[in-house]
């Protein structure tokens, strides 16, 4: 059995794409692998957040987790801030990261913006905590998206640091786990634009909490265009694309047969079905999500089980890298 960790952020508006791209296949692994997922909400704080939203959007991550199909027992979900071996081994990793591997990360010179002088060191750091979270757990497989690759590549040479200075094989090297149809949802309102929790229009996006009346009015007002039938061609037909892979990824089925059954079926008709599809399987998720978060006691009762056995695996690990550090200990 391989470890497996991955993290995601507290950072509200759960919707398809974190489900179809990221949450479903968490879900699918964690029978077949030792999973940990994390709810890295210290680096969320690389970006100012009020406290309250903090604490709800973290309960709400979770809540999502579980109600999307992870089961606390199986897998451990946690709050990263909680287990605070990896704040520690983050300082201890910081001392064998040069500068120049953390001026290459292409998320940093996004969000740090023009005004580098005013970035803050949270945010320089990110993938360091991000190389700590992983690698406190010895952890080889890391479900990942694309724009997280080039973090996870850095993990590889911040573990391979730390190995070649103390002439260990300590860390494994963690390696990304790519899913074959790496699903990627686009914005209703926009097939060329990825759906995302920032986007100012909410008819743009399934969240994973919309009701039935709400997925159906949103599937009816997603954008189409303006030719008979449907067909899949993602350069010139976004829209429909879309609509398209997302009916194939929520039934489970590959999206030529998806096509196939709809060849002669117009827009409406489809969106009629999609709509109908996903209220079957969204439904029950929203449905099982509005029961958790009114009952935040079982939510944080998960979190502290979840830190807990996190804990007992991040802390013998903690302690030897002291060990081979020579750094003192009782
Ligand atoms: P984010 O919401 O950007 O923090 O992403 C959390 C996880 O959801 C990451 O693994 C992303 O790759 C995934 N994700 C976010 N938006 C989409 C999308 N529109 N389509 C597919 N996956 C997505
Ligand atoms: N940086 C990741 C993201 O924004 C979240 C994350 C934090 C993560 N620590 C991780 C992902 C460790 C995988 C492994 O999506």
């Amino acid at each position: 059995m391989k470890r497996v960790f991955s993290g995601v952020q507290p950072t509200g508006n759960l919707h398809l794409g974190n489900y179809l791209g990221a949450i479903k296949n968490w879900v699918a692994m964690q029978r077949e692998h030792d999973c940990l997922y994390c709810i890295v909400d210290l680096h969320a704080i690389t970006v100012a957040q009020a406290p309250d939203e903090l604490t709800d959007n973290t309960r709400e991550v979770t809540a999502g987790l579980i109600a999307a199909g992870l089961d606390p027992k199986t897998c451990i979900i946690f709050n990263q801030s909680r287990v605070a071996a990896h704040a520690e081994l983050a300082w201890i990793l910081n001392c064998f990261t040069p500068l120049g591997w953390l001026n290459r990360m292409t998320q940093f010179k996004e969000k740090a913006g023009k005004q580098r002088d005013k970035a803050l060191l949270g945010l320089y750091a990110y993938p360091v905590l991000m190389a700590a979270d992983i690698l406190l757990y010895h952890a080889t497989g890391v479900p990942v998206g694309e724009d997280q690759k080039q973090h996870l590549e850095l993990s590889r040479d911040i573990a391979g640091a730390f190995n070649r200075a103390y002439d260990v094989e300590f860390f494994p090297l963690p390696e990304p786990m790519i899913f074959g149809a790496a699903t990627r949802v686009m914005s209703l309102r926009d097939g060329r634009r990825k759906m995302s929790k920032s986007d100012g229009s909410d008819y743009a996006r399934i969240n994973l909490t919309d009701d039935a009346d709400t997925l159906a009015l949103k599937i009816k007002r997603a954008k189409t265009d303006s030719e008979p039938g449907l067909s899949y061609d993602p350069e010139r037909r976004p829209e429909a694309a879309n609509l398209l892979s997302i009916y194939a990824a929520l039934a489970g089925e590959p999206v030529e047969r998806v096509v196939a059954e709809h060849a002669g079926v117009g827009f409406a008709a489809f969106k009629g079905r999609l709509a109908d599809l996903a209220i079957e399987t969204l439904g029950p998720i929203a449905q099982r999500m509005r029961e958790l978060l009114a009952d935040p006691a079982y939510i944080d009762g998960v979190l502290a089980d979840g830190a807990e056995r996190a804990r007992r695996i991040g802390d013998a690990n903690l302690a030897e890298v002291r060990r081979i550090m020579g750094l003192l200990d009782a």
